[in-house]
């Protein structure tokens, strides 16, 4: 089965039809999917989400972008939904130096707070990292040693890949690996074990090729496990139930629990 460990259901873009999208993911061989949190507003949606289908997880968390928004009340209520039995994670969280839409010290400063919670929750992490390789780095290192976590959309080298996997964390592997220009994700891809890649969508953002540029959805993953097991010269099949295990020890849901 395929296990979508990071997608935003709750998302507008999927308004017009999120029941009937949902209503396929069994039979189509997606047997688990983690909506991760990315504004204070997701929180509810997700949590709603998770009650709805029994295949739905959820994160909670806020994303660089918006950190602006949080407030000792809103981190109060974060922790509060974290007690729920199925929201799975802190997510996601990080640095976004790219779109810059709030100072570096605020986005470090509540990047290190999400990690501290989810350390006293004992729960993993969903990291955003984006043009902030050396930064997020250093507060991982400091704040999250010993922790649980996955390198979510991962875009940088292969040889911070291998830094993180040494770290015991997971590589996030997404639509951009179908990319012709994705060079350095396959170089990634090829260099780091199985054992430490996970996949996801990010949808409704970033869908495979021969969808690119289009509303993702968890459907598409298959394109991403096949050309995850081209580039590694092994069987989708390998890919798929490796990731799953993989996936599964990430957020704590192994079978049997
Ligand atoms: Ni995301």
């Amino acid at each position: 089965m395929i296990f979508d460990t990071h997608a935003h259901y709750d998302d507008e873009q999927f308004d017009i039809d999120r029941e009937e999208l949902l209503g396929k993911m069994e039979t189509e061989g997606i047997g688990m999917i983690v909506n991760a949190g990315s504004t204070i507003e997701s929180w509810d949606r997700i949590k709603k989400l998770t009650e709805e289908y029994s295949f739905m997880y959820g994160s909670v968390g806020v994303h660089p972008d918006e950190v602006g928004t949080l407030n000792e009340q809103s981190f109060q209520r974060m922790g509060e939904l974290l007690d729920c039995e199925k929201i799975v994670a802190v997510g996601e969280i990080g640095l976004d130096y790219y779109w810059d839409k709030e100072g570096h010290d605020l986005q470090r400063q509540w990047f290190i707070r999400q990690l501290e919670l989810a350390r006293e929750k004992n729960m993993p992490v969903i990291i955003h990292s984006r043009e902030a390789a050396a930064d997020t780095m250093d507060i991982m290192k400091q704040y999250a040693g010993g922790m649980k976590a996955v390198i979510h959309c991962y875009s940088y080298s292969p040889e911070m890949a291998r830094e993180y996997v040494k770290m015991g964390y997971y590589i996030g592997v997404g639509g951009v690996v179908t990319f012709k220009n994705a060079r350095r994700l396959k170089d990634t891809v090829k260099e780091i074990p199985l054992e430490s890649i996970v996949l996801e969508t990010d949808c409704p953002y970033l869908a495979p090729e021969p969808f690119r540029g289009k509303r993702n959805s968890s459907l598409n993953l298959p394109y991403i496990a096949k050309e995850i097991a081209e580039i590694k010269e092994i069987s989708c099949e390998k890919v798929v139930q490796q990731t799953e295990i993989n996936a599964r020890k990430l957020y704590n849901l192994e079978k049997g629990d």
